[in-house]
């Protein structure tokens, strides 16, 4: 079940107009810089849609080449194109009944735009090299992190598909914009890496707060989200101290960097943290899931049960609990 945290007015004012919109077969257009939460409020509304027992696909435009989105989207017959050989439902068939989530779409090839909006007009896919349309009935959320209207001024995008996913719009306000949302949020965070680690923390020191609320977080509840986290796993104390937290200097000065925010979003990668690091949540998090069981931690991730222990020891070396 998807959990919305939020003090803040205008969010609450959203998250029940999500709630309202979900009920009908409107498109939802949610935009939003990255990390404000998109995502999330696109399974609410299909979790308080009537086809919520139904799927829910989503598919991320812009991790995807243009020619593979669109047998991904569509689908395929056997023989449409060399390496076609079998036949492939697309995810619109996937979606049939449920909800299809088009995730950064103004990073759609302005071709393959005019083709979906075919889709959401007819209520029918062609599968490439088929032979007759498929019914399909989906609901279409679409998420941007750009501003879509900018980009049908600029060209990139069709004007009338803007208007045909523009139905209900809801635009999630950048973290920056409700501080009050700030501790919140991290308290969330911290409780929940806190059990997930097996650490139990018992708050944040009032400077540290002081520091979080100051941030500008161009990364948005994602990049609090990783902060919290790694301050969790790394902290010795029992509280989250103003040292315990790891902040990008840029974002720090206030200076805001939208376009490595989004650079993030595309490709996946969340720069400021070492091979050591993530390998370090890796293992503890293995850990934590075998339930301390060194044997059974160490045969998952392929690993002797020796070369675990030394790094396990390592970890106590720099004060983490394990
Ligand atoms: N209000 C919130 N409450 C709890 N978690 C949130 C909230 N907003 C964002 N998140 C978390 O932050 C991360 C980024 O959210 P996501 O929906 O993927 O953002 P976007 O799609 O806008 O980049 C996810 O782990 C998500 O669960
Ligand atoms: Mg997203």
């Amino acid at each position: 079940m998807t959990e919305i945290i939020t003090s803040d007015r205008r969010m609450r004012e959203l998250i029940q107009l999500a709630k309202t919109v979900a009920q009908s077969k409107a498109t939802v257009l949610i935009q939003g810089e990255s990390g404000t939460g998109k995502e999330l409020m696109a399974s609410l509304v299909h979790e308080n849609s009537t086809r919520s027992g139904r799927t829910f696909v989503a598919i991320n435009c812009a991790a995807i080449p243009e020619n593979l989105l669109e047998s991904e989207l569509f689908g395929y017959e056997r023989g449409a194109f060399t390496g076609a050989v079998s036949s492939k439902a697309g995810k619109f068939e996937f979606a049939n009944g449920g909800t299809l989530l088009l995730d950064e779409i103004s990073e759609m090839d302005i071709r393959l735009q005019a083709k979906l909006l075919r889709v959401i007009q007819q209520g029918e896919v062609d599968r490439l090299g088929g032979r007759k349309p498929i019914g399909v009935d989906v609901r279409i959320i679409a998420t941007t992190n750009r501003n879509l209207a900018d980009c049908v001024r600029e060209g990139s995008f069709r004007e009338d598909l803007y208007y045909r996913l523009n139905v209900v719009n809801l635009t999630i306000p950048p973290l920056r914009e409700r501080v009050g949302d700030v501790e919140i949020l991290a308290k969330h965070f911290m409780s929940v890496y806190s059990s997930r680690n097996g650490k139990s923390l018992t708050g944040i020191s009032t400077e540290a707060l002081g520091l979080l609320q100051s941030h500008a977080w161009p990364g948005n509840v994602r990049e609090l989200e990783n902060v919290i986290e790694r301050s969790v796993i790394t902290t010795l104390g029992g509280v989250i101290a103003q040292s315990d937290l790891v902040l990008e200097r840029n974002a720090m000065t206030g200076i805001l960097n939208e376009e490595l925010a989004q650079k993030s979003e595309r490709t996946g990668w969340e720069p400021g943290r070492t091979l050591d690091d993530i390998e370090r949540e890796v293992i503890l998090k293995a850990l934590n899931y075998h339930q301390g069981n060194r044997t059974h931690t160490a045969r998952a991730l392929g690993i002797s049960i020796r070369t675990l222990r030394n790094k396990l020891s390592d970890y106590r070396h720099l004060g983490i609990s394990v």
